[in-house]
């Protein structure tokens, strides 16, 4: 496995592969990996002749008071993941390499993009679909892997390759937990022993809400009250939000009658979890 921060050795390597007529898979994470991002890359590696997994803390997508400088960073813990996970190349750039001095393009959505963690983090998704597009053009990939982890930001990217016509298929793969329930996430590094307990609460929360959409509940605010009340009975915990909505349009639902999702953003203490489900 090769590990370069250039643009021009990714584009050489790539083309190399396909001079040989090989499949590629791509993996775009910001690192300090764990068994959410290695599930993506062990189902790119079983699609794919060879996988590029991009580890960089993309500077757009974060806003002004948000954790850019604390995001935790472990290159060799990363590299070692990638190479057991069956990746071929890491691409790991410099904010350099990736935005030039007077950088000043941006790929925007005006659908999809200011509900959920849009109405907090307003610029978030132009830098995420930014970067990606960026990356996609890069690593010209047959198919790029993302997690239901960040369900808006899948769906985002979704509409984004078919409104720019980017011909890379999008596969979406299920959220990987932890044994006790919490849903991976490298932010989980920031909670201490009390608030890591805590955190159980979005799991458990989610879990009574799918239970009663499952038993055919159609009032999408009923499954909003439970999923609220029980994050509610937690001290450590402030909702950002809880919404329930269509899984195509990302519009808030009033009726249950076809696929949901419903999402939630907590704060635990200073740091905020996001987790979901899906009922197609
Ligand atoms: P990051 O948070 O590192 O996540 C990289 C990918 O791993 C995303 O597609 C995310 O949904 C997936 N992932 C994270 N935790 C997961 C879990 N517990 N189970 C399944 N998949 C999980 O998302 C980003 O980085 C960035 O926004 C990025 C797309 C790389 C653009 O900068």
């Amino acid at each position: 496995m090769e590990i370069t921060g250039k643009i021009s050795e990714v584009r050489e390597q790539v083309k190399e592969w396909r001079r040989q007529g090989l499949s590629v898979g791509l993996v775009p994470t910001m690192g300090y990996l764990h068994e959410g991002h290695k599930s993506l890359i062990t189902r790119a590696v079983a699609e794919n002749d060879r996988v590029v997994v991009s580890v960089f803390v993309n500077p757009m997508q974060f806003g002004p008071t948000e954790d850019l400088e604390s995001y935790p960073r472990d290159m060799d813990r990363d590299a070692a993941l990638c190479e057991e996970a069956g990746a071929s190349l890491i691409f790991h750039p410099e904010p350099s390499e990736m935005y030039h001095e007077d950088f000043s393009s941006f790929v925007d959505m005006n659908t999809l993009t200011g509900g959920l963690c849009g109405k907090t983090r307003p610029i978030h998704f132009r830098g995420v679909c930014t970067v990606v597009s960026k990356l996609f053009n890069i690593v010209v990939p047959d198919r790029a892997y993302f997690g239901q982890k960040d369900a808006q930001q899948l769906a985002v990217i979704r509409h984004m390759v078919s409104d720019l016509n980017f011909g890379i298929e999008i596969v979406g793969c299920p959220i990987i937990r932890e044994e006790d329930g919490l849903a991976k996430s490298s932010r989980n590094t920031y909670l201490n022993e009390e608030e890591r307990k805590a955190a159980l609460i979005l799991n458990k929360a989610l879990t009574e809400g799918r239970k009663l959409v499952e038993s055919g509940e159609k009032d999408a605010d009923a499954v909003r009250r439970v999923i609220t009340d029980k994050i509610n009975t937690e001290p450590l915990a402030k909702i950002d939000y809880v919404e329930v909505v269509d899984w195509n349009t990302l519009e808030t639902v009033e009726k249950i009658d076809g696929p949901i999702l419903a999402a939630i953003a907590v704060y635990i203490g200073k740091t905020r979890l996001i987790d979901n489900f899906i009922v197609e």
